[in-house]
């Protein structure tokens, strides 16, 4: 990853602030961005202390303007972009469907597929107009491959993801573009305690659903996300990588 520019969204906490900080350790120039403005500063704190580079831009990707000024300032600082992980994500509503607003399916659906769409596009854009190849990651869930019970927003925006991905690695991969997928299960961030809401009997009961008997950790899911940003993942494109242990084997 040594000089390598990445955008990362969402990376003020969980999982892609667990990216931002392996990236950044690794020696890539990290764009750590979020809506949360102290969560992105203290993962670009973390970095810097550990000897690497990062910079902190703020960038809400249910916002086309703000995805617009992300991707020209770090041009503006770095003068390339090599890797883009579209991480920023929200679960929304825990509802049936005909129960479901139409308010929180918009938004989700804003952030977790559009914004994923907007930064391709502009991510693709560069990236193509400098044929040097490069990589994209995007972070969708099982819940993109299979149905989530009450998050019926969160299901389609995710399978949604799913979708560019692949259609991106079939247009992209001639100019040595690749876009992959990530797909977890439970990992244990802010957002998987707020769906289990901390209760121990239903994590009890979802953990003996997983082979390995146990949630990922955030770091987890960083290494595959890191992996396939790198050279060392140089001949996979449109995967869906699926970060489950085994959960859907
Ligand atoms: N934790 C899990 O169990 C799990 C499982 C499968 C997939 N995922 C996916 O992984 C990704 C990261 O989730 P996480 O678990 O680390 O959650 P998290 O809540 O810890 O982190 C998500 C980050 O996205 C940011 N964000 C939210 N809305 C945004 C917006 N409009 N613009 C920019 N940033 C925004 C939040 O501020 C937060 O920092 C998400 O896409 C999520 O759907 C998580």
């Amino acid at each position: 990853m040594k000089d390598k520019v990445i955008i990362i969204t969402g990376a003020g906490s969980g999982i892609g602030q667990a990216t931002a900080i392996l990236a950044g350790s690794q020696g890539a120039k990290v764009i750590v961005s979020d809506v949360n403005q102290e969560g992105g500063e203290a993962t670009v704190n973390e970095i810097i202390k550990n000897g690497g580079t990062a910079s902190f831009i703020y960038c809400d990707v249910a916002n086309k303007e703000d995805i617009k000024a992300i991707f020209a300032q770090t041009l503006s600082l770095h003068k390339k972009l090599d890797c883009l992980v579209n991480n920023a994500g929200i679960h929304g509503e825990v509802n049936l469907t005909h129960e479901y607003s139409d308010e929180m399916y918009e938004k989700v659906v804003a952030i977790n597929q559009t914004g994923v769409f907007y930064c391709m596009k502009e991510g693709l854009r560069i990236l193509h107009e400098q044929g040097n190849g490069g990589s994209i990651v995007n972070v969708s869930s099982l819940a993109g491959i299979s149905g989530a019970r009450n998050l019926s927003a969160y299901t389609a925006s995710k399978h949604a993801v799913v979708g560019l991905t692949k259609a991106a690695a079939q247009e992209y991969g001639r100019f040595n573009i690749r876009i992959n997928v990530i797909c977890p299960a439970i990992i244990e961030t802010p957002m998987a305690d707020d769906l289990t809401m901390g209760d121990p009997a239903s994590v009890e009961i979802i953990k003996q659903l997983i082979p390995m008997q146990r949630f990922g950790q955030p770091k987890e899911v960083a290494k595959s996300i890191v992996w396939l940003c790198s050279d060392d993942s140089s001949y996979i494109n449109g995967q869906e990588l699926r970060v489950d242990g085994g959960m859907k084997a």
